[in-house]
């Protein structure tokens, strides 16, 4: 690929508007992508469908070396599937949305998780592919050695009105003062156990506030090829 074997995290809060933006630098740049919130929302979706008490942190952390997990990391394709079947609509819902900063927050998810991540985006390195990994720990945690870091962030009034869109777009429809106590409420849980509100060390932040997608993209992929 044209990227070579570059990394590029790219982290910020609920509706920064991440996917869209990773799934877009991965494509003009030809590289691989992988949605870490994803992983986090699949261990959820399987937890849920098996009843595990999400309440109980040791139960939580003994389920969560079951479900065999795997991400695609092509930008175009459907990303992930646990014990077999592709999860796209399932782990988008309401239920996996009030519950998975709770099973993010267990240790144990968040070990075999990041021990799942460094390996994809070690086998991107040493294929010369490259990668955009997006979620909330990438630069700070998951790959600190990534050489384009970036932050991506927008007022919260603005995250929670693209939500709104994306939901209206996937038949969930809700009201707009809803949807923003909803956001408030996943930084908040989220903060508990990442810093989603915060730009990691050496990160370029992007507010992506008075931006359009494509020109969060392009000024990426502009950071990408000034390395
Ligand atoms: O980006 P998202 O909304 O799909 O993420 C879903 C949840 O997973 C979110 O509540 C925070 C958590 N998450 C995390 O703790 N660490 C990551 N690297 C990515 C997501």
């Amino acid at each position: 690929g044209r990227g070579g074997g570059i990394v590029i995290a790219i982290d910020g809060p609920s509706g920064s508007g991440k996917s869209s933006t990773s799934r877009g630098v991965a494509r003009r740049l030809g590289l691989r992508y992988l949605d870490t919130g994803a992983q986090y929302r699949a261990m959820t979706w399987w937890m849920l469908e098996h009843g595990v008490d999400l309440a109980d942190g040791e139960a939580v952390a003994a389920a969560s070396l079951l479900p065999r997990l795997a991400s695609a990391t092509d930008p175009d394709g459907y990303g992930i599937t646990v014990d077999g079947r592709v999860l796209v609509d399932e782990i988008r819902t309401g239920a996996v949305d009030a519950a998975v900063s709770k099973v993010a927050g267990v240790r144990a998810v968040r070990t075999r998780l990041i021990e799942a991540q460094r390996e994809c985006v070690r086998t991107a390195v040493a294929e010369g592919v490259g990668i955009v990994v997006e979620g909330r720990d990438i630069a700070e945690v998951v790959w600190p050695i990534a050489p384009v870091k970036v932050y991506l962030t927008a007022d919260q009034a603005v995250r929670a009105a693209r939500r709104e869109a994306e939901h209206a777009g996937a038949g969930r429809g809700t009201e707009a003062a809803a949807t923003l106590a909803e956001l408030a409420r996943r930084d908040a849980e989220d903060a508990k156990t990442t810093r989603p509100l915060d730009a990691a060390p050496g990160a370029v932040v992007v507010d992506g506030t008075h931006l359009s997608l494509d020109e969060v993209v392009e000024e990426i992929v502009r950071l990408a090829k000034g390395q």
